[in-house]
């Protein structure tokens, strides 16, 4: 502990860890408190309800008296390098094996399992062996079976999956991390696992209990896309009036999430100033700030990137630029994305969802109107991006943050702008819709939006509310 509290990025990253934001002024006070075992004195009950710390809560654990002066909120994401080597993609992939085999050898499946050295080492055939490995390839051989080329951190092997195994119907992706049980054929130097079974990390099944009292809402929307002309700003105006007319819903609405794209931005996509209305990218953010300063101040409000906004496009993106911060209310938060935020105790894992895209070009069977299945796909594997490449940029830094590594007890994405909720073994997911008519584009790819829609989720019980705002 004694390195950490004079580092800012393991901090940040020990408080995101439980997924905990952490304001800049607080960072701050807690870098010159001097006090080593004060980041763990401050991940309390009180702090993990909330999901951040402030620096009135640094003041109190350390009885310093209250100083209204310099409020301000910042999110910090870890320090992700943009500028890329050989060595931040092996830190990267060693991030995303290691999470996830940790998460794939809780499985009672994978008791016993072994390295490739060690299996490599086997000289007959042997009819059990367990590894996890990430796929380094995926091929059909002239024959119609599956071969992979499967890797862990020191070696690699081939795996055949033939076409009459029960796992041949498992749709495997490169660069995701599986376990596999199969029998070794070690005849001459040529080792091949023939695999029985293909075991994926998983969500562990769960019921939703139900808790004593009130409902408490966290209300999500996504893709509004303030500054198109085709913002469907009646809609948008109607739902927020909704939030303000305090009825027996929206009166118990405690946090509103908004899920990326919340402006259109500029030069987006080729042509499409003469989609805007509003041609300033901030003073688009100027006018999301009029409509989401109206939402009533005991309601936090979370704000997301998306792949129009104006942070960079490559995963992990950071908050929102600090300079907006002065438009938009006390209650209205920035978020990096994704995000785990913790809100009454339960994880609300955030996510704009460019990699649905991917997911549906990927598994077959999938198209948009069938958003869950990807989004549940997503929850199988344990990782919000499993192919790295495709439609998502991501950056390789030496954490993988798109593991994921804690079960949701919701799960919200956007993006693709249709609207779809469902459970998966006890997580609840939504894909959040969007406030914007369809697009040329989507007329284009005969994709039509399910816009306006407004889901909540009870932290206390399963029960979910869609609400409909299309006029
Ligand atoms: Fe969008």
């Amino acid at each position: 502990m004694e390195d950490i509290y004079r580092d800012r990025s393991r901090i940040i990253e020990f408080f995101n860890s439980h997924g905990l934001l952490i304001a800049s002024d607080a960072l701050d006070l807690l870098l010159k408190s001097n006090s080593g075992d004060l980041v763990n004195r401050l991940i309390t009950r009180e702090t993990l309800d909330s999901g951040y710390i402030s620096v009135d809560k640094i003041r109190q654990t350390l009885n310093i008296p209250y100083d209204s002066s310099d409020r301000k909120f910042e999110i910090y994401l870890p320090d992700v390098r943009v500028k890329s080597s050989v060595d931040d993609f092996r830190g990267y992939f060693v991030s995303r094996y290691e999470k996830l085999r940790k998460i794939i050898s809780l499985s009672s499946a994978m008791r016993g399992s072994t390295d490739i050295k060690g299996i490599k080492k086997i000289r007959e055939d042997v009819r059990e062996v367990k590894l996890v490995a990430m796929v380094s390839e995926v091929s059909v051989t002239r024959n119609g079976h599956r071969r992979l080329l499967v890797e862990d951190l020191d070696d690699s092997i081939e795996v055949m999956i033939m076409k009459n195994k029960k796992s041949f119907n498992e749709i495997i992706l490169e660069d995701e991390v599986i376990g596999i049980v199969g029998g070794l054929s070690a005849k001459g130097d040529r080792k091949t696992i023939f695999a029985n079974e293909i075991i994926r990390p998983d969500i562990p099944y769960r019921v939703i209990d139900d808790e004593k009292g009130d409902p408490v809402y966290v209300a999500s929307l996504s893709d509004i896309h303030v500054g198109s002309k085709t913002f469907r700003k009646n809609d948008f105006i109607q739902m927020i009036n909704w939030i303000k007319r305090s009825d027996s819903d929206s009166s118990r609405i405690k946090y509103l999430v908004l899920s990326g794209d919340v402006v259109d931005g500029i030069g987006v996509y080729p042509g499409q100033d003469s989609d805007l209305e509003i041609l300033e990218p901030l003073e688009q953010y100027r006018k999301l700030s009029e409509y989401v300063n109206q939402v009533p101040e005991d309601i936090k409000v979370f704000i997301m990137p998306g792949n129009h906004d104006i942070v960079r496009l490559a995963e992990p993106q950071p908050v929102l630029p600090e300079r907006l911060k002065k438009d938009f209310n006390d209650n209205i938060y920035f978020l990096p994305n994704p995000y785990n935020l913790v809100l009454e105790g339960k994880n609300v894992l955030i996510y704009h969802g460019m990699s649905l895209n991917d997911m549906v070009e990927l598994i077959p069977g999938l198209n948009f109107s069938t958003v869950g299945k990807a989004i549940e796909e997503l929850l199988r594997r344990r990782h919000l991006a499993p192919k790295y490449g495709g439609k998502t940029p991501l950056i390789p830094s030496p954490n993988d943050y798109h593991v994921i590594e804690t079960v949701p007890d919701i799960f919200i994405t956007g993006h693709v702008h249709s609207h779809t909720i469902g459970n998966y073994k006890g997580v609840r997911y939504v894909n959040s819709s969007t406030w914007q008519s369809q697009t040329d584009y989507q007329k284009m790819m005969n994709f039509s939006p399910n816009p306006s829609m407004f889901t909540l989720f009870d932290l206390k019980s399963k029960s979910t509310i869609i609400k409909d705002f299309k006029s």
